[in-house]
């Protein structure tokens, strides 16, 4: 296992929910992370509650010169880059018979293509270190929600792209990864204007007996799962579902 102190890791969207845990569990082990998001206030609260181990960087996944400027700014604050986790995405909803295409293209836009102009932009970066790359997928591959078909294609591309990117990268020594979260509480429905606070605690209370451990996860949890694609030498190409058994379909049937 490679040493987690002294990495540069760039977290996109990591002003809050599982992007801010990762952020804060790997510069708690002494990484030195970056964290990206548009909302700047967002950023600079959860890099200021990190410490000198966090920078905060404002900008937008789907911006090409802020792309750059998130790169460029893990580089200077760690030194070089070790490891791209990209976990910034929206959960995007539409009923099958209703799909617009501009919230079709929105999707792909934020949760997919980002993420591979940014990847492709960190290859150079990520070869210097034997680095590493980790997606956030979704338990949406494994479990059928109805309504979230253009969330769910998403989050099936970036572990697509996983497998494809890990064979293709492996002879630069560049990991690939790929986690598919259960549900964790965070704003990502909030944001999405789909649920009030309330119904999305009721929604949570609901989706925890789904999972065979019958809780849903914390951020902690997932960061735990990112640490270990970053470190592990010899594994890549994976999807890992840290997910308290949700994908298993658990049925008293
Ligand atoms: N929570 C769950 O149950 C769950 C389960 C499975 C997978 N996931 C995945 O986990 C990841 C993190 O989600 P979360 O649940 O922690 O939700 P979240 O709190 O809403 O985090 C998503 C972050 O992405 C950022 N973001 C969105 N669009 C962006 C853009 N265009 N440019 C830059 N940043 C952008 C948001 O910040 P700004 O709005 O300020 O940009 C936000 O901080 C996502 O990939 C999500 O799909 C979540």
């Amino acid at each position: 296992m490679r040493e987690l102190k002294d990495m540069s890791v760039l977290v996109t969207g990591g002003g809050s929910g599982i992007g801010a845990g990762i952020a804060r569990y790997l510069a708690g082990r002494g990484a030195r992370v970056t964290i990206s998001g548009r909302r700047q206030e967002k950023i600079q609260a959860v890099a200021n509650s990190i410490g000198p181990a966090c920078l905060g960087i404002a900008g937008d996944v789907t911006v090409d010169a802020d792309r750059h400027r998130m790169l460029e700014a893990a580089i200077a604050h760690g030194g070089k880059l070790d490891a791209l986790v990209n976990n910034a995405a929206n959960m995007y909803r539409q009923a099958v018979g209703e799909y617009t295409e501009a919230l079709l293209k929105e999707a792909f836009d934020t949760n997919v293509i980002s993420a591979m102009m940014l990847s492709s932009i960190a290859v150079p970066h990520l070869e210097k270190t034997q680095g590493s790359i980790v997606f956030i997928g979704s338990t949406h591959t494994r479990r059928a929600f109805p309504g979230a078909s253009p969330y769910a294609t998403t989050k099936a591309a970036v572990e697509g792209l996983t497998r494809v990117m890990a064979a293709e990268l492996g002879r630069k020594l560049i990991r690939v990864g790929c986690i598919l979260p259960g549900a964790v509480s965070t704003e990502l429905n909030l944001r999405a204007g789909l649920f009030t606070a309330p119904q999305a605690t009721e929604r949570y209370a609901a989706v925890a007996p789904l999972h065979a451990l019958g809780r849903i996860g914390t951020e902690t949890e997932i960061a735990e799962a990112v640490e270990y694609l970053i470190r592990a030498e010899w594994v890549t190409g994976v999807a890992l579902e840290v997910d308290g058994g949700i994908a298993l379909g658990v049925s008293q049937f």
